[in-house]
């Protein structure tokens, strides 16, 4: 036994240092272009120099070009690299492996050349924000593969063909800012998921397919609004449609009466929640005098709500009761309702669902929760824990969550944030649950995402729910927190630190690239945020990845590139491989030292431009 204890060691660090090697090698040498291809690049190069990088002798190695095994371009990046004039024709067609070309924010005329029709495995088209011109051409019907197109912010004219039909895979079609004329065509495409047309001048009303579709993606028209009730008014719906799933065969409710629905669904359910709270409320009085096991903190008990804090105890339960509510939002363990008191303050009431702990456990964990008190976390104010009914009362952020910022989900619309409000933000959230870990070497958060980061008046952050995922078990909906929970999570009660490290780290992302993790865009390929990321080879991160309003910050690109980085390490497939959450918030505060010293109202220059601030010195 002894003697062979020696040789494993070895054998595994050879095994190790082989696996390394071999990871190395594809990124260290990539194989050489294909003759043709890079025929073809040197030409489209010729054609339009811009500002593309092509140094390296190898055409694989030039920027923007991802290549496979066998040397075919299958990918190529060049947004916003200053190309001017017409693509020029027989060049990228002859890229025939193509499945990814992005030409946006460059200053490309005349129309999209025939060739095109080559590139048979083409999947996306970004061709957005250039100066294109006449119609739409009808080689983009034959690239039957084509997923995502965006013409946008263009000057196409003409109509907009049927020909569309023809691409069954499409799942985005921009158009919008063109100069497009007459009506929407019936376009019948079963994967169709974003569209927009807005900002053109196109007349007439809009399919009935497309009424589900928000308004402001046909706004900037002629159009008349969708005709909603058109079923109903016509009797000739015979189902010509074809083989698109039938969908106009089942009356659509109108907008009206779904709305009228949904508004009488959430009166409804306010009534109910009332009746039950009333209902507990009395019981409790009669039966349950035994105010529980904790006495320790410095909470006082009331008799039925739970204080924390030195705060004045300005509510009890009945006011909580009698407060009117708004429904904030349904989260994993509950639904949180904004209930205004009578006198003036309002909190955030949190109604727990499927707690799975005894009500010792339940009140002991409270405790401990309740303890935590940092100026970048929501405070716990009080608990009120029965049979039937627990309830948590925090302070109330009328800002809402970073989510609701981020992707306008509160009706708003999105809010800009810049660069110092993000960097601001980052750290905030950093330091809250650096200061949760630090409470215990198991102690974790349990649920970062960016809905529960909530933000004060000036943007600070605050992390809210922290400590909840040990009380409950998560309703059934594992798809939407799974963008955030690490690999290694199978229970969403078992969390851990560097469990939560990996959810700051897609949070992180989340921040810089303004892309949910359940983003339609993620899902549909298959991916998850960091996968994505990294997909995109690093010298593109700037124009590919980035959220568009973080484009015009250029001065500070190497400090957004630095926050990716180390958002994709936190996100490392392996927990050890995880910085702790202590190095996150070194690492913020490193590189995001210079924006947060400059002493910027971070509100300030919301819609400032970067040109005009000075550049840092270096
Ligand atoms: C593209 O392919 C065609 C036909 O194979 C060839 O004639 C042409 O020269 C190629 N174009 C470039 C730029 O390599
Ligand atoms: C062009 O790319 C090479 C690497 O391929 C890099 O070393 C060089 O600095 C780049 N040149 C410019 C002007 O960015
Ligand atoms: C776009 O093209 C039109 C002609 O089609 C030209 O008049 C205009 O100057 C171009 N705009 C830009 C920004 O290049
Ligand atoms: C659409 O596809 C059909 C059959 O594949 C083809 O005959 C037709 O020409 C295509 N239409 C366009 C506009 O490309
Ligand atoms: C459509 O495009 C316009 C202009 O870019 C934009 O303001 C709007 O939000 C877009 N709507 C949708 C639903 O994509
Ligand atoms: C219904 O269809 C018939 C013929 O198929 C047509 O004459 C009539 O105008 C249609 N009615 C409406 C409301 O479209």
């Amino acid at each position: 036994m002894k003697s062979t204890t020696k040789q494993p060691p070895t054998l595994v660090v050879l095994l190790l240092a082989i696996t390394f090697a071999l990871s190395l090698l594809p990124t260290a040498t990539p194989a050489d272009a294909d003759p043709s291809d890079s025929r073809a690049l040197s030409a489209l190069k010729a054609a339009l120099p811009g500002r593309w990088n092509t140094s390296a002798s190898n055409a694989c190695q030039w920027q923007g070009v991802v290549c496979n095994a066998q040397g075919r371009v299958i990918e190529l990046h060049l947004p916003g690299v200053g190309l001017i004039g017409r693509i020029p024709n027989n060049v990228l067609g002859n890229l025939s492996s193509l499945n990814f070309l992005s030409l946006r924010y460059n200053a490309l005329s005349g129309n999209i050349p025939s060739d095109f029709s080559s590139l048979s495995q083409l999947r996306y088209l970004y061709l957005q924000n250039n100066n294109l011109s006449g119609d739409i051409p009808a080689v983009l019907f034959s690239m039957k593969n084509l997923f995502r197109l965006d013409l946008s912010g263009n000057r196409f004219s003409g109509g907009i063909p049927l020909g569309f039909n023809n691409l069954t895979n499409l799942a985005t079609l921009y158009l919008q800012s063109n100069q497009l004329t007459g009506s929407i065509p019936d376009l019948k495409i079963g994967n169709l998921k974003q569209f927009n047309v807005s900002h053109n001048l196109l007349t007439g009303s809009i399919p009935s397919q497309f009424c589900g579709m928000p308004s402001t993606a046909f706004e900037g028209n002629s159009l008349t609004a969708c005709a909603a009730t058109a079923p109903s008014a016509n009797p000739n719906d015979s189902g010509g449609g074809g083989g698109d799933g039938g969908e106009k065969k089942k009356k659509k409710l109108s907008a009206g009466a779904i709305a009228a629905i949904v508004i009488g669904c959430v009166i409804a359910l306010l009534v109910i929640l009332l009746l039950i709270f009333f209902c507990c409320c009395r019981k409790k009085k009669k039966t349950e005098q035994q105010p529980g096991t904790s006495a320790k903190s410095g909470g006082g008990v009331d008799k039925t709500l739970v204080f924390f804090g030195n705060g004045p105890r300005v509510f009890d339960l009945d006011d909580l009761l009698r407060a009117s509510a708004e429904v904030l939002g349904k989260g994993n363990y509950g639904t949180t309702y904004k209930a205004s008191l009578d006198n003036g303050v309002a909190v955030a009431v949190k109604r727990l669902k499927d707690v799975t702990v005894s009500e010792k456990e339940f009140r002991e964990k409270l405790e401990e929760i309740g303890r935590l008190e940092h100026e970048n976390l929501v405070g716990l104010r009080a608990y009120h824990c029965s049979a039937n009914e627990k309830l948590l009362v925090y302070d109330y952020f009328p800002m809402g969550s970073l989510s609701a910022l981020l992707h306008g989900n509160r009706g708003g619309g999105r809010t800009p944030l810049n660069w110092e409000t993000r960097s601001a933000i980052a750290l905030g959230a950093a330091r809250g649950i650096t200061y949760v870990h630090s409470q215990n070497p198991t102690a974790s958060h349990g649920n970062i995402k960016s809905s529960n980061i909530l933000l004060t008046n000036s943007y600070e952050a605050r992390v809210s729910d922290s400590g909840l995922a040990q009380l409950a078990s998560p309703s059934a909906t594992p798809n939407r927190v799974a963008g955030y929970r690490a690999p290694e999570i199978t229970d969403a009660r078992r969390v851990s630190q560097k469990a939560d490290v990996y959810s700051f780290g897609i949070f992180l992302l989340e921040l810089l690239t303004g892309k949910a993790p359940t983003h339609a865009l993620l899902n549909e390929e298959g991916v998850d945020l960091p996968r994505w990321v990294q997909s995109v080879v690093r010298e593109e991160w700037a124009a590919e990845v980035f959220d568009m309003e973080l484009l015009r910050y250029q001065n500070v690109e190497e400090e957004m590139v630095k926050l990716l980085q180390l958002a994709i390490d936190c996100c490392a497939q392996y927990p050890d491989s995880r910085p702790s959450m202590d190095d996150v918030t070194s690492r913020i505060e490193e590189i995001c030292q210079s924006t947060l010293t400059s002493g910027q109202d971070p509100l300030a220059d919301i819609i400032s431009d970067p040109e005009n601030t000075p550049s840092k010195p270096s």
